[in-house]
């Protein structure tokens, strides 16, 4: 399915409003040199439409920003990166209040997944709870059972959009996470049938059972799916890649589950699976995004079905459906 020119721009005006750019503005497009991304033109022109000052930029790769074009990004109030760059410096931007949008998906999925104010409000509403619990739990039919206490890192969510001083977002996708006290998540994750890995980009056929001991996963088993994640984790050669990264569940209800068996590898970036409400967002390795030490290039993000999330006892998810109050929480004050 493809959207007008006219359908699109009118799609990039309403997330750079939720995105609060207004006349005077100093916005970055971000890209790399071989990027193929489709919304150059529109992120120029919809940002200028909206009286920002814009500067367009393109770096060689993701992975590394040129010292050059740090002061440029710092000095900028929103990034609309293009090209979703690694490079912990675009972090650095942000501690002085820039703003930071990713957008990758294609354009069907941007319209379909069109960001809402009523997305920040759950999405907020949920970090809140997350905030304030000591320990999450989660369960599954399937036999995953879990415990993860939290406290150590903040909670955090995504909602679509950029709006508030040094927050980070990704159009599309809204759900809320967390990082687990280092070392102290243990139990049993069972990733069953339909469940998706990425960066492999495909549902899991056949169950794989996780042993996690003190944060750390210390066996692996199943069939052909356990053999080639096991075989996957294996060539880092660096243990931290068994360590268990952010954890939370997904919000957005236009979000689809089957979405991506839609889609060869590389044509869209995963957000349905991310995002789509009452998912378990199980995830492996790395917890410098919330502010710890643990670093590897290794990251698994493993949306899953049909799970039960308890915040100290009480149910945030149950069998992947989002508890009634969490969806219905009344607006809250942007913060
Ligand atoms: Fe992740």
């Amino acid at each position: 399915m493809s959207i007008t020119p006219a359908t699109l721009m009118t799609l990039w005006q309403t997330v750079l409003k939720l995105s609060r750019v207004k006349p005077g503005e100093q916005v970055v497009v971000l890209n790399t040199y071989d990027g193929s991304t489709p919304y150059k033109s529109v992120a120029l022109s919809q940002s200028e439409i909206l009286g920002a000052q814009v500067s367009y930029v393109e770096v060689p790769s993701r992975h590394g920003l040129p010292d050059a074009v740090l002061p440029l990004l710092q000095a900028a109030d929103l990034i609309i990166d293009l090209a979703f760059i690694l490079d912990s410096q675009i972090h650095r931007c942000r501690e002085t209040g820039t703003r930071v949008l990713v957008i990758l998906e294609p354009p069907e999925i941007l319209e379909r997944m069109l960001p809402q104010v009523a997305d920040q409000q759950r999405a907020i509403a949920a970090k809140h709870q997350l905030a304030q619990a000591q320990v999450m739990h989660v369960t599954s039919a399937a036999g995953t059972d879990f415990y993860a206490p939290l406290g150590e890192f903040p909670a955090m969510c995504q909602y679509g959009f950029a709006d508030e001083p040094g927050h980070w977002d990704q159009w599309p996708g809204a759900f809320v996470f967390t990082f687990p006290n280092e070392g102290s998540v243990n139990g049993t994750v069972v990733l069953d049938r339909g469940d998706i890995i990425f960066p492999f980009f495909s549902y899991i056929q056949s169950p794989i059972t996780l042993q996690v001991e003190n944060g750390f996963i210390r066996e692996i088993t199943g069939a052909f799916d356990a053999d080639y994640m096991k075989a996957f984790m294996a060539q880092y050669q660096d243990n931290n890649v068994y360590a268990i990264s952010h954890i939370g569940w997904g919000l957005s209800h236009n979000g689809q589950w089957e979405a991506l068996g839609l889609y060869g590898k590389g044509e869209t970036e995963g957000q349905d699976g991310r995002a789509f409400a009452g998912n378990f967002l199980f995830s492996t390795g790395p917890n410098t995004v919330g502010g710890g030490q643990r670093s590897t290039p290794c990251h698994l993000d493993v949306p899953m079905r049909h799970c039960s999330v308890y915040l100290d006892d009480q149910p945030v998810v149950l069998n992947g459906e989002v508890m009634s109050d969490q969806q219905t929480s009344p607006p809250l004050a942007i913060v």
